[in-house]
């Protein structure tokens, strides 16, 4: 059945097709005739597959909008291992999503699990909540990603400011402490932040975790109403020298960076998780004065011309022509969805981590990228 909200997306099958014959096109990692699985290729190719070709395995309701998909290898093998904190990038209905992996890591991972919470009008969350089934089969990449704890840089003392389904990649968090016990290399205060208390996900395994680990882990609820630097310093106390953690919609971002800077907080001792593209490219600083960001540009790439709104990532409007370029964290940060403007102005917003070299000869993240004037692009 096609979901109404892919309506916009027609030639799923195609799309599909290609994922298959790109897949297809990886060699075995134990194929006759390769390395070793011990042998430097082989371990590479282990551990960082660009593909992973999964099936859903359970499927738990965690709230009346959220559900969690456990994710097993089809020939059932173990996973490649990951970092609490990382994400996988499920391919689907033409495009491509991050998720943070909630389940716990450990040195033989049997499952990811992926919890998603329907967004107002979100393409991908609603089209997986709405049809996705056990047994069904997603592609993924494999683990990616910075957010993670990092016991070098960070500490081991943490706070996680979570708001919505950004609780995931704490939850990983949690949940190795309470797999290692006494032997864990963290604490971490939990402050989550949910509009109704009928949103909190998780709520009795926080709970759990805490009560039995309560010299490592602490969970506070603020239901209903914001992170303000008043309720942050209520509940964590100094944050002198803890590395704060933030997880949540977008606009949530700014604002706790604000609170946090109100604190007297560190920026370099604040961590936010990439999180899309910004909802309004315009209202960002560099955003030239009195450009339209409904007016729509032509763009041209890959031998097609079409028109699209300026303020419409240069990524997803690829995407509409069918012409995609690699993703993963579709917010700026991983780099492999880079292009080059050959000719024309783009937008590249905050979000972008370009190197210098990049900006130097014209690549930019197409993901967080937006045509200012007619463009052309080389994927
Ligand atoms: S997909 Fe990661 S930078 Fe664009």
């Amino acid at each position: 059945m096609k979901h109404p909200l892919a309506e916009l997306y027609d030639g799923h099958d195609e799309i599909q097709a290609e994922i298959d014959r790109r897949f297809a096109s990886q060699p075995a990692p134990d194929a006759p005739g390769k390395p070793a699985a011990d042998a430097p290729a082989g371990t590479v190719e282990r551990h960082h597959p660009k593909r992973l070709r999964l099936v859903v395995g359970e499927i738990r309701a965690e709230t009346a909008d959220t559900r969690t998909y456990r994710l097993r290898r089809e020939d059932g093998q173990p996973l490649p291992p990951f970092l609490a904190g990382q994400y996988v990038n499920v391919f689907t209905d033409g495009t491509s999503r991050p998720y943070a992996i909630a389940s716990s890591p450990s040195w033989h991972v049997e499952y990811y699990e992926l919890t998603v919470r329907r967004v107002p009008k979100g393409r991908i969350s609603n089209l997986l909540i709405d049809t996705l089934a056990v047994g069904d089969r997603l592609t993924t990449t494999g683990p990616m990603g910075t957010f993670h704890h990092n016991p070098l840089f960070h500490g081991d003392d943490l706070v996680f400011l979570a708001g919505g389904s950004g609780v995931a990649p704490a939850m990983s968090m949690l949940r190795a402490i309470a797999e290692q016990g006494r032997d864990a290399a963290c604490r971490i205060h939990l402050v989550y932040g949910s509009r109704h208390a009928d949103d909190v996900i998780f709520r009795d395994e926080l709970a759990a975790i805490a009560a039995t680990h309560p010299d490592r882990v602490r969970v506070d609820h603020v239901i209903g109403g914001l992170l303000t630097a008043e309720t942050i310093n209520e509940l964590t106390g100094p944050l002198r020298g803890r590395m704060v953690y933030i997880c949540g919609p977008q606009a949530m971002y700014p604002y706790a960076l604000e609170q946090l800077t109100l604190l007297g907080h560190p920026r370099r001792r604040i961590r936010f998780e990439a999180n899309g593209a910004p909802a309004r490219p315009e209202a960002q600083p560099h955003w030239p004065a009195g450009a339209d960001g409904a007016e729509q540009v032509t763009v041209t790439a890959c031998g097609t011309r079409f028109r699209t709104p300026r303020n419409r990532p240069l990524l997803d409007a690829l995407e509409d022509q069918g012409i995609r370029p690699e993703a993963a964290c579709r917010s700026g940060e991983c780099g492999m969805c880079v292009v080059r403007v050959v000719s024309g102005e783009t937008h590249t917003a905050e979000e972008g981590r370009l190197r210098m070299a990049d900006e130097r000869f014209g690549y930019t993240h197409s993901c967080v990228a937006y045509p200012l004037t007619d463009v052309e692009i080389e994927v």
